[in-house]
């Protein structure tokens, strides 16, 4: 049996712990069990932001809104003096530093600041394509960098619900436009057949024709990175809540549907669905978390007799991280959760706490509590 409350409390405490001693910098993966930190937060820095976020919304304690704003310099240097530094997580990152706050707060420079970063992010479509580039080109002439200009990762679903947000609160089409044309091609092309996922989808950057769908974070081009089926979830679920087209309903749910079936016994998935020989090979305990999180908002918008499905799967999930995979009676360590793979391939941040799953764990255990408003 899930104790919400339980949980909760565990949130609250670490979190309180490591904001005192993290002030304004932006953890990303542990060490040791001690979070390493990224000056303008990489891709994950929002997360940490959203972290007090949740917190602040479950306690009403405002020392976490502090907490949230404490990097809020970090994210406002880096979109207006190193706007070179981003990419198409700017949906991460500016929606849960800004959005979030704005929502909760009412605070305009929040606002302000996100919708020049979604400004950003549009200027990242490509039209003839119909996609947001996802990431840059930083070696000229190196074959995999100039590849970029036509990929499109999975993980960018998650960064649309940011775009319709700025639709929603400026009247202006302009971003709904890209998130729509965006989600489109992702349903056509890096969504496969069976509803499993490719990580990257290859475009002609210039005549936008399809070439391959093709991997860099999972264990192969035809496989199934568990985290990209994940953000899959969420992010067709919030295509679907903003947009009310049912095609966006019907892929989140098979989609996770299918991340339901290749769990593991323990529900928590291994760092890929499709690996050859599981033998040794790590659980991504941050995958669980984010499919959970995106479960319980899927439940939201499903018919009656299906709801109860999606809830009762996220709890599961939910009850094997706290169980199995938290730090409860763990003081040392400063993650929530251990056991995140962030990327196998490279053998970089792996069997480690990962501050997105952090994040995710905490909105799962949030929304079950019905304290928080949506901060996608
Ligand atoms: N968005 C990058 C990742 O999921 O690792």
């Amino acid at each position: 049996m899930l104790d919400l409350n339980e949980m909760k409390q565990f949130i609250l405490d670490k979190t309180k712990d490591n904001a005192m001693n993290f002030k304004d910098k932006l953890p990303f993966y542990s060490e040791d069990g001690k979070y390493t930190f990224n000056e303008y937060g990489g891709w994950t820095g929002g997360f940490w932001c959203g972290l007090n976020f949740l917190c602040y919304e479950m306690s009403k304690d405002k020392f976490y809104i502090e907490a949230a704003r404490a990097s809020r310099h970090r994210f406002v240097e880096r979109l207006y003096e190193k706007p070179e530094s981003l990419d198409h997580d700017i949906g991460f990152l500016y929606g849960l530093s800004c959005v979030a706050d704005y929502k909760i707060t009412g605070d305009e420079k929040a606002k302000k600041i996100a919708l020049d970063a979604a400004d950003a992010l549009i200027a990242r479509y490509n039209e003839t394509g119909k996609f947001i580039q996802a990431w840059n080109v930083r070696t000229p002439g190196d074959p995999f960098s100039e590849e970029n200009r036509g990929r499109i990762i999975i993980d960018c679903m998650y960064n649309l619900p940011f775009l319709f947000w700025a639709t929603e609160v400026t009247g202006e089409e302009k971003y709904k436009r890209v998130a729509v044309g965006h989600a489109d091609t992702c349903a056509k092309y890096i969504i496969r057949s069976d509803y499993t996922s490719f990580h990257c989808y290859i475009f002609d950057p210039d005549t936008g024709k399809p070439k391959c769908g093709k991997t860099y974070q999972g264990y192969a081009d035809d496989s199934c990175w568990s985290r990209g089926q994940s953000w899959a979830i969420g992010g067709f679920t919030y295509a679907y809540a903003y947009t009310g087209d049912k095609k966006y309903l019907e892929i989140a749910k098979k989609c996770a549907d299918v991340f339901i079936d290749l769990l593991e016994d323990d529900n928590v998935p291994m760092w890929d669905f499709k690996l050859p020989d599981k033998d040794g090979e790590p659980r991504d305990t941050s995958a669980g978390a984010t499919a959970a999180a995106s479960m319980l908002e899927l439940s939201k918008h499903v018919a009656d007799d299906e709801r109860n499905y999606y809830v009762d799967c996220a709890k599961k999930i939910l009850e094997s991280l706290y169980s199995n995979y938290s730090t409860k009676d763990m003081a040392d360590e400063e993650g929530l959760l251990l056991h995140g793979c962030g990327h196998k391939p490279k053998n970089k941040m792996v069997d480690c706490s990962l501050i997105y799953g952090d994040y995710y764990f905490a909105e799962a255990v949030a929304r079950l509590l019905d304290d928080t408003v949506r901060y996608w």
